[in-house]
């Protein structure tokens, strides 16, 4: 009699491109989630039971007590570069890996930042909200006047991929003086690529006329950026959060754009997103996006495939290609 060889079964815990799916088909018996519901940390858990792997996304938490719950799991492969769902203590004391999918999504998301940045400094949303009302009536000297990218001093807080990315894009593209700071100063190389000028957070503070945040986020960079440090912002400054909500203390940040206390904001990332803090919806100077840096299809497809790809060589050569906790 032919042996039955059963495939190891593991949850996609959100809808996702079909043809990953399929691709993930061959390898595995697969409970998806393709209706993309949203489901409770006791639902995920009860899905994720029995289960050896998993697909997750940023939006599943994977900590202690679900890994308690699941001690079959042996590797949760995110489909993100950020990996804050993830407790990776608890998961290499449980003995699982934990993957994502870093330099597949660096250029299209430093292009979503760099994009951020000029709507916030030229009042892009803003200026289309005036016209989509009906309001624009006459050409006027000053109308939506804003400040400019070009020449300007951009300052980078957190300079890993992408945001050298972004230095890259301002220093070469756009003639801006790049400046940065970082847990740890760049090589002389990566610095002399950017043409980035490492400095203090409080000399970066100071003196960006534009302000972007790529840190990763963990408890050390909670509220990095709160009252105290806009406080130290020029009132002429934008800032740009296209990190992880939770770095921005968002209260703070909509009390500074109402008292004009910095110029503009520009939003793609929110503390307990999807919710945005409400005072964010009622100030007109900041442009809000629903965390989409790094959704271009191509981008998008290729971190999908590098998460399935993640699951794939795991099970099939016993070493996944982009691990967290090896
Ligand atoms: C998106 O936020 C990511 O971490 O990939």
């Amino acid at each position: 009699m032919k042996d039955i060889v059963m495939k190891p079964s593991i949850l996609v815990a959100r809808a996702v491109f079909p043809e990953v799916l399929t691709k993930l088909a061959q390898h595995f018996e697969i409970e998806s989630n393709q209706a993309d519901e949203t489901w409770s940390k006791a639902q995920l858990t009860e899905k994720l039971h029995g289960k050896v792997g998993a697909f997750t996304t940023g939006t599943d938490r994977i900590d202690a007590e679900v890994l308690a719950a699941c001690p079959q799991l042996k590797i949760c492969a995110n489909m993100a570069v950020g990996y804050n769902n993830f407790d990776i203590a608890a998961m290499t004391a449980a003995g699982v890996l934990a993957t994502n999918t870093p330099d597949v999504l660096t250029e299209t998301t430093a292009d979503f930042g760099f994009a951020l940045m000029m709507a916030t400094a030229r009042r892009m949303t803003e200026s289309e909200h005036y016209l989509r009302a009906g309001k624009w009536t006459k050409w006027s000297y000053d109308m939506f006047a804003g400040s400019d990218i070009h020449g300007a001093t951009l300052g980078i807080l957190g300079m890993g991929r992408i945001g050298q990315g972004i230095a890259k894009r301002g220093a070469h593209g756009f003639g801006m003086n790049v400046i940065y700071h970082n847990r740890s100063r760049l090589d002389a190389t990566s610095e002399a690529a950017c043409k980035a000028r490492y400095v203090s957070k409080e000399e970066l503070l100071k003196t960006a006329d534009h302000l972007v945040l790529v840190l990763p986020y963990s408890a050390a960079s909670h509220h990095a950026i709160g009252a105290a440090e806009l406080a130290q912002m020029k009132p002429t400054a934008t800032l740009v959060n296209i990190a992880r909500g939770g770095i921005v203390d968002d209260a703070a940040l909509a009390a500074a754009l109402r008292d004009k206390r910095i110029a503009a904001a520009g939003l793609d990332v929110f503390e307990g997103e999807p919710a945005v803090h409400p005072d964010l919806l009622t100030v007109p100077n900041v442009v809000l996006t629903p965390h989409i840096a790094s959704s271009s299809v191509p981008t998008r497809l290729a971190m999908a495939n590098l998460a399935a790809d993640n699951l794939i060589a795991f099970f099939t050569q016993g070493k996944a290609l982009t691990p967290l906790n090896a």
